[in-house]
């Protein structure tokens, strides 16, 4: 079965309270529910990770291999826009990464718009709110299968 790992980063757990005209008013909880409705549905295996440190999401993803995770969704919040350490962390494991923004950051600060994930990244989903992480898990599912019309 298909394994896919959703790694959210830094205040990505205070979804629903946060930010809510930015980030709406579900919960990571809830949103996570979705999905492993959705997952089954597609008979993919998920697994989520949420952290608030930067080392332990590193260390999160070094240990994918070993599980034998197909593909990586992230949403590394802030880390997106200033951490190599992610960044490498990505290259070193080989597994393809689909990145993912609620908001869309291109209509935010400019510093939003730097991202060291999506040049390496082999797509980006932003501005879909929650939706993003479903359209994320279909289109690994698709791409993993090689069937994405594109
Ligand atoms: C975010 C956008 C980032 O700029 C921000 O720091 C976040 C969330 C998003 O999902 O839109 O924490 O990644």
């Amino acid at each position: 079965m298909m394994k896919v790992l959703f790694i959210n980063g830094p205040n990505l757990n205070m979804l629903g309270k946060r930010e809510r005209d930015t980030y709406g008013s579900f919960s990571w909880k809830e949103i996570e529910e979705e999905l492993c409705k959705e997952a089954h549905r597609l008979n993919v295996e998920v697994l989520f990770f949420q952290s608030n440190h930067e080392g332990e999401i590193v260390e999160r993803i070094q240990r994918a291999p070993e599980e034998n995770v197909d593909f990586l969704i992230i949403n590394a919040g802030a880390y997106t826009h200033t951490s190599i350490a992610i960044r490498d962390a990505v290259l070193s494991v080989q597994i393809p990464v689909i990145e993912v923004h609620m908001s869309n950051v291109f209509k935010r600060e400019p510093f939003r718009q730097v991202s060291f994930l999506s040049d390496i990244a082999q797509g980006i989903i932003c501005g879909m709110g929650k939706l993003g992480y479903k359209l994320a898990l279909h289109a690994a599912v698709e791409l993993k299968n090689g069937t994405p019309d594109m």
